[in-house]
């Protein structure tokens, strides 16, 4: 069976999306291992979930993180996913896993990306610029940051009444299902390469 890792710093709902899809079968795959940065409410959903999970201290270096979180990694793991994970990784080791490391992004790719854009700065971004849709991007990790190749996007309207906090709810709901399908689009198609 496919093994997973998932990166987290936050509230951990794509986590939480993940782990119910491998509950519910949509997702044929186990999650050997989260990892925070911080201590965030996604561990205790690891640890609901039985997964083992572990806390880097997120002010090392960045070379230094990034080989701490590396010894969490088993060699045969077939895909890494950053779920909210706000520390950034080092061109080595997003080289390492050339394509198998992923993030979800809570806008449309290219745009509202790059360094400071997460949480509600993007949300207050796309309002600012008066843009009538928003939506999520599931992308490869690269040393650019928000910069890899897109997996795929999902597209929602923007209302004359949001504000950031009303994208940002309604938008997560919609990750949700975005990240566990380009999840099961990886999965599927490196088994076919196998
Ligand atoms: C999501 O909006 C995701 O796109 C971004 O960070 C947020 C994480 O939310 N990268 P959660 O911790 O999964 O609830």
């Amino acid at each position: 069976m496919p093994k997973i890792v998932v990166l987290v710093s936050g509230s951990g709902t794509n986590l939480q999306a993940i782990i119910d899809a491998i509950k519910t079968g949509v997702l044929n795959c186990k999650i050997s291992t989260v990892i925070a940065d911080r201590d965030c409410y996604a561990i205790e959903r690891a640890k609901a979930a039985n997964i083992p999970a572990y806390i880097v201290e997120r002010k090392l270096e960045r070379a230094n993180l990034s080989q701490t979180i590396s010894k969490y990694i088993d060699k045969d793991c077939d895909l890494i996913i950053l779920a909210g994970f706000l520390s950034i990784l080092d061109g080595n080791f997003t080289k390492s896993w050339e394509n198998k490391i992923i993030n979800i992004h809570p806008s449309l790719l290219p745009k509202y990306g790059g360094a400071g854009m997460w949480g509600l700065k993007v949300h207050q971004a796309v309002l600012a610029n008066k843009d009538t849709e928003s939506g999520c991007t599931v992308h490869f990790v690269n040393d650019e940051i928000d910069g890899g190749k897109i997996i795929h996007q999902e597209r929602i309207p923007v209302y004359p009444a949001d504000d950031a906090q009303t994208l940002q709810k309604r938008l997560i709901q919609v990750e949700h299902q975005a990240l566990v399908l380009a999840i099961k689009k990886l999965l599927s198609e490196s088994k076919n390469i196998c």
